[in-house]
């Protein structure tokens, strides 16, 4: 059997047995940056010892890669992107809130639930509950889903566990994930995510523990690679929210917030103030808002998931984004309670359909923007030389089909660290 057959003949949705795929990846289509507007044609990538040897038209290839021994993959001229970067989940959590559901689409609102002690609490009590191996075998098969549609890099939040052995146990799971699929994990500490029942009434307190206690006992753990606050009516003032990234500022960990979700009370001004990396839903976000970002070099992370599953109107404003030139990132926000998703490429369908990006905005948004969003511009969303080979083949004509389609998964190869990845049903496309 051919190299080339070997794509289409890979193993159904698995995890593969590590497989090189160090040689020559010819005949292909590709979008290095995930900008459909920058595009290299009869295009070549050249994998050795798991990096990006070189990268461009075939016909400039220097000659030693033409002359040496390296297996030839045909890519049948399909697509390649940079692998697909998830930037915003709660991918890491017990039970689920189907009950939830039935009662919002009976007419009670998310903001209601929460406040009569359910939402987010409630999903704190489930993984509380959950041991180690439970809450990794229940998030694995999230993320194997995915995987499947092409993402190489996830970030991963805590934040139901709101106690140190809870949010310690979420953010080891998401740490071992990292170590048992192929996909690199970041994590993100989001203790600040919602007042946990012992501390009714006392949020200042909660916020001192989550501030002395937690993130730095975390942080000293290597469990944390940022720091995220609910900044909102039901989650954090912007003065506790302003504790917590003065406490991430410490340690030198760099902030995100969960902004403008569900009203305006000034987190994205707090965010901006602290250079934070991204702020993310902004369905409420102002002009103001959009001139901070600019100066502070923060990302929109929009979440259509979240959006279209609480029933949203008020949209994110993207024109105002646009005119200020801010990166957009999208992501799946996978989480129990406002999107029950695991499916990135729905996100760039509904970000389309419902926010009206173009689809060059949305693949932009899970790629280059996402490794922007999280501070990783410089290893993840652009295929250059030098770099780990996380990429993607795609069985489409044009790159547009991949937030066309919703339910069809168009991926034909992953390749990530230069290994083979999880890749479905390539015999059929
Ligand atoms: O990103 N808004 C806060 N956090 C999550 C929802 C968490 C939940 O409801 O479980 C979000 O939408
Ligand atoms: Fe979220």
């Amino acid at each position: 059997m051919s190299q080339d057959q070997h794509i289409q003949q890979m193993a159904t949705r698995q995890i593969q047995p590590i497989r090189s795929a160090d040689g020559i990846w010819h005949n292909a289509r590709i979008a290095p940056a995930g900008n459909p507007a920058r595009i290299i044609t009869d295009g070549t990538i050249v994998v050795r010892d798991g990096l990006i040897a070189w990268i461009g038209s075939e016909a400039d290839m220097p000659a030693e890669f033409s002359h040496a021994e390296l297996v030839r993959y045909d890519v049948g001229n399909r697509w390649i992107t940079p692998g697909l970067i998830d930037c915003h989940t709660h991918l890491v959590y017990g039970g689920n809130r189907a009950d939830e559901f039935a009662m919002r689409l009976a007419g009670a609102s998310y903001e209601e639930i929460a406040r009569s002690g359910g939402g987010i609490v409630s999903t704190v009590r489930a993984t509380r509950l959950a041991d180690e191996d439970t809450l990794f075998q229940q998030s694995a098969r999230r993320l194997e889903a995915l995987l499947a549609e092409g993402v190489t890099t996830i970030e991963i939040k805590s934040g139901y566990g709101l106690d140190l052995a809870t949010e310690r146990k979420m953010l080891q799971v998401a740490r071992r994930l990292g170590r048992s699929y192929p996909v690199t994990v970041y994590t993100t500490f989001l203790g600040a995510h919602a007042l946990p029942p012992e501390y009714q009434g006392r949020a200042d307190d909660y916020i001192k523990l989550v501030c002395e206690e937690m993130l730095p006992a975390l942080h000293a753990e290597g469990l944390i690679d940022a720091v995220d606050v609910f900044c909102e009516n039901i989650g954090f003032s912007v003065a506790q929210s302003e504790q917590v990234f003065i406490a991430a500022g410490k340690l030198g960990l760099p902030v995100k917030m969960h902004a403008d979700q569900l009203s305006n009370i000034g987190a994205t001004q707090l965010a901006t103030r602290f250079k934070a990396l991204s702020v993310d839903h902004l369905e409420h976000l102002n002009e103001v808002d959009v001139i901070a970002m600019r100066k502070s070099g923060t990302v929109a992370v929009l979440l259509p998931g979240a959006y279209y599953f609480i029933r949203e109107t008020k949209q994110p404003p993207l024109e105002l984004l646009r005119r200020y030139r801010i990166p957009i990132a999208i992501s799946t926000d996978s989480n129990p309670g406002t999107s029950p998703s695991t499916s990135l490429l729905l996100m760039l369908n509904m970000s389309c359909t419902l926010f009206r990006m173009t689809t060059a905005e949305a693949l932009m948004g899970v790629t280059a923007n996402a490794a922007l969003a999280l501070g990783k511009a410089d290893c993840h969303g652009l295929l250059e030389i030098g770099r780990a080979a996380d990429f993607v083949v795609w069985s489409v004509e044009s790159l547009a089909e991949l937030a066309y389609w919703s339910g069809l998964n168009p991926c034909n190869a992953i390749v990530r660290a230069g290994q083979f990845s999880f890749t479905p049903h390539r015999e059929r496309n």
